[in-house]
This record gives C-alpha cells, sequence and structure tokens, in this order.
C-alpha cells in the first residue's frame, strides 16, 4: 500500500528535537549518524558472514564516511574521488574495493599506486587495464543478473553475459592476476530477495565452471540493491538475508567469502530533508489539483524522483487536517523538474507558501547529486546531529 498519506507524525525524534531548536534555512538534509551507525549494525548482525563494502555513492559526506571507518566497515568507491575521499577519513587502501567497471588506465594506476587491491572488472579492455597497472590484484568480474527490475534499475549499462564473465576471469588468471569471484548488483531499491537468489545460482554455475578449468575462485561480491520502505514499503533486511543464505548453501559446495555494497540501506533512513513550500496554484479555476512547487526539485537533489522511481514519504505540520490531490514540483524554470504527477500524493489544503514539507528516508542518493548551481540554486547543505 502506497503511504503518501500525511497521517503519522513519524519523523524520527532525534531530527525532530534538532530541526525544532535550530530551524536551519531551507532545503537542507539533515543526517543522524547515530542512525547510520545502527543501520550499519543491523546489516552486520541480518547477514555476519558477508563483509560490508559501504557504497559511498550513497553518501560520500565525509561525516558519514568517519563514522562507518570507526564502525570497522570496508568500502565500494566508485571514483579516485571516492578513493581520497575515503582515505582522508582514515579508511585503509586494504577495505577499499574499487567497483566501477567503467574507469581509465590512469585511475587504475593511481588506486593501485595509494594500495588499493580489489578492482570489479566486465570487459576484455578493462581487465587488459588492470593486468597492467595493477598485476596481481584482486579482480572480480560483474555479470548481468537475470531478474526482475529493481526501484531504480540499472539497465544493461554494467555486468557481462554470466558465459563472458567465466571467460573473462580465467583470463584474468591467465593475465597474471587473482580471479577472486564472480560479483552482481540487482539494481538498486531491489524489493524481491528472489533477485539475489537468481545471481547466487548464477555464480554458483560460474564457480564450478571455472574450478574445472582449474581456476579455483573465492570470493562472492553480492552488490548493494537492499531496499528501503519509501511510500512503499518494503521487506526488512533479515528477509533479504535468510534468503541469501539459504541460496549460497544450495549453490556453493564450499561456502565463499562473501561481500556486500549496501548504501542505501546504510543512510536513506537516517536523513531528513527539510523543505519550503515556495508556492501552491492551480493550472485553471476547476483544476482539482493543485501544483504545490518546493524550495527543492530534481536538481538539488531529488534526482531519485526521475520516472518516480522512488516515491519518499512527506510530512507536514498538519498531519490531520483535510487533504487534497497534489503535483509536487521544484523551483526551477525546467519543466522537467516536476517530482510526482503520477504517483497520488495528497497534501493539507491549509498548506501555504513557507509552510515546511519534511521529506522522510531521504540520506541515500540525494545530497551529492544536487547540481554545483543549476539555474542559480546553490546545492543541497548537510548537516549532522550525533
Ligand atoms: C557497484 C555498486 N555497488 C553498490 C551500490 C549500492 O547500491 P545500493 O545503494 O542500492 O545498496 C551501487 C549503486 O549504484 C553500485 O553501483
Amino acid at each position: 500500500m502506497l503511504d503518501t498519506s500525511l497521517r503519522v507524525p513519524d519523523i524520527p525524534t532525534r531530527l525532530r528535537a534538532f530541526l525544532d531548536q535550530r530551524t536551519p534555512v531551507t532545503p537542507c538534509l539533515v543526517i543522524d549518524l547515530d542512525a547510520v551507525r545502527a543501520n550499519y549494525r543491523a546489516i552486520r548482525s541480518a547477514l555476519p558472514e558477508a563483509a560490508v563494502f559501504y557504497a559511498v555513492k550513497a553518501n560520500p559526506a565525509p561525516e558519514v564516511v568517519r563514522a562507518l571507518v570507526a564502525e570497522g566497515s570496508s568500502f565500494d568507491v566508485a571514483s579516485t574521488g571516492e578513493i581520497d575521499l575515503c582515505l582522508e577519513q582514515g579508511a585503509t587502501p586494504e577495505s577499499l574495493s574499487y567497483g566501477n567497471p567503467i574507469k581509465k588506465a590512469a585511475d587504475i594506476a593511481y588506486a593501485y599506486r595509494l594500495g588499493v587491491r580489489r578492482f570489479t572488472f566486465d570487459s576484455d579492455g578493462d581487465l587488459e587495464n588492470l593486468a597492467e597497472h595493477a598485476p596481481g590484484a584482486r579482480v572480480s568480474c560483474r555479470f548481468l543478473v537475470d531478474a526482475p527490475q529493481s526501484g531504480t534499475p540499472f539497465g544493461k549499462k554494467f555486468g557481462c553475459a554470466p558465459d563472458m564473465a567465466i571467460r573473462l576471469l580465467a583470463r584474468a588468471a591467465d593475465l597474471g592476476l587473482a580471479a577472486d569471484g564472480a560479483c552482481f548488483h540487482v539494481g538498486s531499491q531491489h524489493t524481491d530477495p528472489a533477485a539475489w537468489v537468481s545471481g547466487i545460482a548464477e555464480a554458483g554455475r560460474i564457480a564450478r565452471a571455472l574450478a574445472e578449468c582449474g581456476v579455483p575462485t573465492r570470493s562472492l561480491n553480492l552488490g548493494g540493491g537492499f531496499p528501503t520502505g519509501y511510500a512503499d514499503p518494503a521487506p526488512p533486511l533479515d528477509v533479504h538475508a535468510a534468503a541469501i543464505r539459504a541460496a549460497v548453501a544450495t549453490h556453493f559446495e564450499t561456502a565463499p567469502e562473501l561481500l556486500i555494497e549496501p548504501g542505501r540501506a546504510v543512510v536513506a533512513t537516517a536523513g531528513l530533508i527539510r523543505t519550503e513550500v515556495v508556492l501552491v496554484s492551480r493550472k485553471s479555476d476547476s483544476d482539482e489539483h493543485r501544483w504545490v512547487y518546493l524550495d527543492i526539485g530534481r536538481y538539488s537533489g531529488l534526482a531519485e524522483t526521475e520516472n518516480e522511481y522512488i516515491a519518499y514519504r512527506l510530512r507536514t505540520a498538519h498531519p490531520d487536517a483535510p487533504d487534497g490531490p497534489v503535483i509536487i514540483a521544484g523551483p526551477t524554470c525546467d519543466g522537467d523538474d516536476v517530482l510526482y504527477q503520477h504517483t497520488p500524493y495528497r497534501l493539507p489544503t491549509a498548506l501555504r507558501a513557507g509552510d515546511h514539507v519534511d521529506i522522510l528516508d531521504a540520506g541515500a542518493y540525494t545530497a551529492s547529486y544536487s547540481s554545483v548551481s543549476f539555474n542559480g540554486f546553490p546545492p543541497l547543505p548537510t548537516l549532522f546531529v550525533g
């Protein structure tokens, strides 16, 4: 059931207290670092057999990375910028995995020089660069999972056909690299544990085929994708963990070293975006729908509203007031800067310019997506509690 209502005053207590005391300028993202730590620990305890590599892209705030370094997390990095960021916040090079299969030879060489020894690839070209610029590194090959679409799908951009992964990993060993194993990513915000089951079954087949040709592998990287309950509820992590555990036992004779790369599941629920209503209007006097323009939009942090993939829960100061249907848009002079016109949101009829609208569970894939200055709007600032 889609929860786009306003009934429940369920803003986490610490965030509410912070907002009440500080009344920050809007729009802003507020992150509760204790909640980040609690989410990390919950993931560790749901799947203790897996090493956690936090996907930095979900929220690259130095404060978040530093908190996770202190928790003992490892990190999935996508660029040399994220490598620098993690090292500056105290992560060791051994705790980094360069998980982006699209990278320049110079970036591989840079990472290797700094001590990074784990890489992901999905093509001959990247593999050849790894052999040349990261000799002896541990490499895993990302394959495309045949699974139902996730909430924010990747399409076919990353990964190769499973049979090609077998050939590439065998070639990696020939090139003097440590053919670590297979990896996959089911797509972000995946609510169906069966997606991981398909990936694990395929990874088991890949591992057996490689063992038969004398290339033993040791790890299995299950990627990220663990979901957050937004307006649509999501199954708890335990459900995914149980499915993963059972599938690994079924498809691997010897348990591989498991790695996971959660991003959203670590930071989403730790963040809230406070916004202000800029304007409420109608397109005709008889129009039932009001247009509510917020001071945040697609270009200032809400990139995941593209295709209305992520429907955030919204809260206002009038939870029990009469409400009506709305279309919600951002403040820029850009026609695409409409957040929700198909998802049936309702907001109080009393809502006026200057009122706050709070966006819950907004700690992932928001601040770092906001543009530098599109239409002159500054990037979304982040404030921290804890
Ligand atoms: C390689 C890789 N790992 C992990 C993640 C994190 O995914 P999520 O935030 O869905 O857990 C991503 C997200 O794009 C990714 O590309």
